[in-house]
This record gives C-alpha cells, sequence and structure tokens, in this order.
C-alpha cells in the first residue's frame, strides 16, 4: 500500500494541464502515493447541480491531502442558466466549490508565498520573499447574504440611526447585504500560525493587514488579538497597515515585507498583487491548511480561453506540490522540487508563453522533472 492517499482534483479549464504536467514530476520524485481521482468544477454544476458532489467530499475525508487543479466560477444568475433543464428552477445555489471546501474541512489558513526566483524577467524587483497568510473561512466570505433583505433585518437596520439612515425608507429589495463575520477564535488562530511560521523560519517582521480605521468591529477586532498574541513572540516584530496603503508600500518596497496576516478578503487581494510581483499568477501558489487536510492548488484560475491548449504555466502548481510534500513532512523532496525549479527558471530554456516562451505546460513539467 502506498504511504499517501492524495485526492487529485483537476477541476476544469487549464486545471486539468497543470496537474498533468505537476504528476510527471511527482512520479519522477517516487512520491509514494495512490492518487485518487475527485470530481468537481463547472461540468458538475451544470449536470448534477453541485460544483462539489457529495463524493468528492467523502473522499477529502479519507485522504491525507489534495491537489486542486482551478475551477471556473460564474456570476449567480448565469450559473443558474447554464444548468441542465430538469435541475432549473429548483432554486439551487452555485457557491464556489474551492470556498465550500475550505470551510467544509476548516481548512484555516491560506498560505500563500511569493519568491522571486533569480532570473525570473518576470520579477518586479529581486529578492522578494514574503509569504501571505490568508484567513480561509470567515470574514466577507462567510456566505450569509441577502440579495433581498428580510423584513426583521430592514427593520433593525432602519433602528439603526444614523449610519443607516440612507435606508430608512427604501423597500427591501432596493439594497443588498454580505456580511463580514470575524470571530475570535478564527481571527486567533490565523495569527498565531502566521507568528509560528515567523517564529521557526527566521522571519523577524510580521505586518498585520486590516482597515481598523473605518471597519471598526471586525477589523478592529482582528488588529487587537494580533497585538494581544504578538506578546507570545518576542523574536517577531509586529506591525500593521492599512490594506490600502499595505497595496501602495507593497509596490514601493517588497523586499522590506516577510509575513503578512490578513482577514480573508484582503488576503485574497494582496496575495494577488504579491503573485504579480514574482512573475505573475503562473508563479503564485497557495496552500489550504486546516488540522487534518491540506489542500494545495495555483492562485490563478481556470482561463478556459486558454482550455485544451497546454499552453498556461504550471510552475504555480508545481510549487503547489512542493507546498504539499512540506506539509506531509517530506521537506527533501520538496526541497528538490523547488530546486528543480529555480534552475529552469535561471537557465531560461524552457518557458511558457508568459515567460516569453514558446514551450507548452508539459514542457516544463518535463524539463523540472528532468532536473531531479
Ligand atoms: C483565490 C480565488 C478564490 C477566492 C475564488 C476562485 C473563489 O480568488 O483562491 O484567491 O476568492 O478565494
Ligand atoms: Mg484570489
Amino acid at each position: 500500500m502506498a504511504k499517501y492517499k492524495i485526492a487529485w482534483l483537476p477541476g476544469d479549464g487549464v486545471g486539468i494541464e497543470v496537474l498533468e504536467a505537476t504528476k510527471i514530476i511527482l512520479e519522477k520524485l517516487n512520491f509514494d502515493a495512490e492518487y485518487i481521482h475527485g470530481d468537481i468544477g463547472w461540468d458538475f454544476w451544470c449536470r448534477e447541480g453541485d460544483a462539489l458532489p457529495a463524493r468528492t467530499i467523502e473522499l477529502l475525508k479519507n485522504v491525507d491531502a489534495a491537489m486542486f487543479g482551478a475551477i471556473t466560477s460564474k456570476p449567480v444568475r448565469q450559473a443558474e442558466e447554464e444548468l441542465i433543464p430538469e435541475l432549473k428552477g429548483k432554486g439551487l445555489v452555485y457557491r464556489s466549490p474551492i470556498v465550500r471546501m475550505r470551510q467544509l474541512f476548516d481548512l484555516y489558513i491560506c498560505l500563500r508565498p511569493c519568491k522571486a526566483y533569480p532570473g525570473n524577467l518576470l520579477n518586479y524587483k529581486e529578492n522578494i520573499n514574503l509569504v501571505v497568510f490568508r484567513e480561509n473561512t470567515e470574514d466577507l466570505y462567510s456566505g450569509v447574504e441577502f440579495n433581498t433583505v428580510p423584513k426583521e433585518l430592514s427593520d433593525i437596520l432602519a433602528k439603526l440611526s444614523p449610519p443607516f439612515s440612507v435606508f430608512k425608507n427604501l423597500p427591501s429589495d432596493e439594497y443588498a447585504i454580505s456580511c463580514k463575520i470575524n470571530t475570535r477564535r478564527g481571527s486567533e488562530r490565523i495569527i498565531r500560525a502566521a507568528f509560528e511560521y515567523a517564529r521557526e523560519n527566521g522571519r523577524k517582521r510580521l505586518t498585520v493587514v486590516h482597515k481598523a480605521n473605518v471597519v471598526r468591529a471586525t477589523d478592529g477586532l482582528f488588529l487587537e488579538i494580533a497585538k494581544e498574541v504578538a506578546k507570545d513572540y518576542p523574536s517577531v516584530s509586529m506591525d500593521d497597515a492599512n490594506i490600502d496603503a499595505m497595496t501602495m508600500w507593497l509596490i514601493k518596497n517588497p523586499f522590506n515585507y516577510e509575513v503578512l496576516v490578513a482577514p480573508n478578503l484582503y488576503g485574497d487581494v494582496i496575495s494577488d498583487l504579491c503573485a504579480q510581483m514574482v512573475g505573475g499568477l503562473g508563479f503564485g501558489c497557495s496552500g489550504n491548511i486546516g488540522t487534518k487536510l491540506g489542500v494545495f492548488e495555483p492562485t490563478h484560475g481556470s482561463a478556459p480561453k486558454y482550455a485544451g491548449q497546454y499552453k498556461v504555466n504550471p510552475i504555480a502548481t508545481i510549487l503547489a506540490a512542493k507546498m504539499m510534500l512540506e506539509w506531509l513532512g517530506e521537506s527533501e523532496k520538496a526541497a528538490s522540487i523547488e530546486n528543480a525549479v529555480a534552475e529552469v527558471i535561471k537557465e531560461g530554456k524552457v518557458r511558457t508563453y508568459d515567460m516569453g516562451g514558446s514551450n507548452t505546460t508539459l514542457h516544463i513539467g518535463e524539463a523540472v522533472a528532468e532536473k531531479l
């Protein structure tokens, strides 16, 4: 029996291709795993009304880790239109399967390392080496939203003047509400995970990203907890910045930052910004990590316009596999993947279109495998 069971979730679009390239490397490494395919993605929504079918949830309960490619997400109304006729009008609600997976399995850490590998012509600046810790289960992703506001709620809001007085005479279908919900527990565990990481990896600086000057209750709580937790980690110096200023500082002095920790939505935003600084989404890898399960993925989406062309850069996914190995405790194998990727980038001989080359997704997989 293989040492590890890995759920293999290609999803759709280019997700399928980038996972294929990654498999070449894991196989060459003799990673002792059984890969079990799981259905996820747009096709399953259209045919079954569920982009994350129950059988895939069962599978995820019984594996050590998962590799996930990408899925197509569409706005709610369009999603409803694409259901097969038998499923239309049944009140099925499309929700992103990756967000559901994060919440169902309590994958509360979204870990996104952003490192400028030397020789990558797409690097914004050299020496960028920072890690984003994004809270992954709550905040504006809580899923508590109202397209039509229930009367009980609109009555309460109408009483809360002056800030809500603009809603006073509005019919309840004239506004929508998305709730930002942040718990003490959810905030504390991501902040603690970031501090632990900083301490273990000799990182000296940790920056808390928020907007506590305006979003006082939720972000205020996040910042307050960060200040409490910081006391347990005297070797790490904590500072904080508003999300808007943070985007500016990151562009100005990215190499000054080491570890960033943020509530879910701000973490989503800054992780794309950071990925772009180290070469774009072709280089942004991500780990969704809980206490029992880790799901590893590229940060990019399914890029439907490139689907089937084997054109996109699989390095983000290959680096996600490296994160998976690290998380499983296979640090030597993880390090050899990273070194091989770094060499391929530095040599610059095999490059996909984003890097100015004309090699395919699988060429990169093969080139990395050759360096192992
Ligand atoms: C990400 C993506 C997802 C998110 C989307 C696809 C739901 O942008 O992983 O960063 O918003 O979390
Ligand atoms: Mg994102």
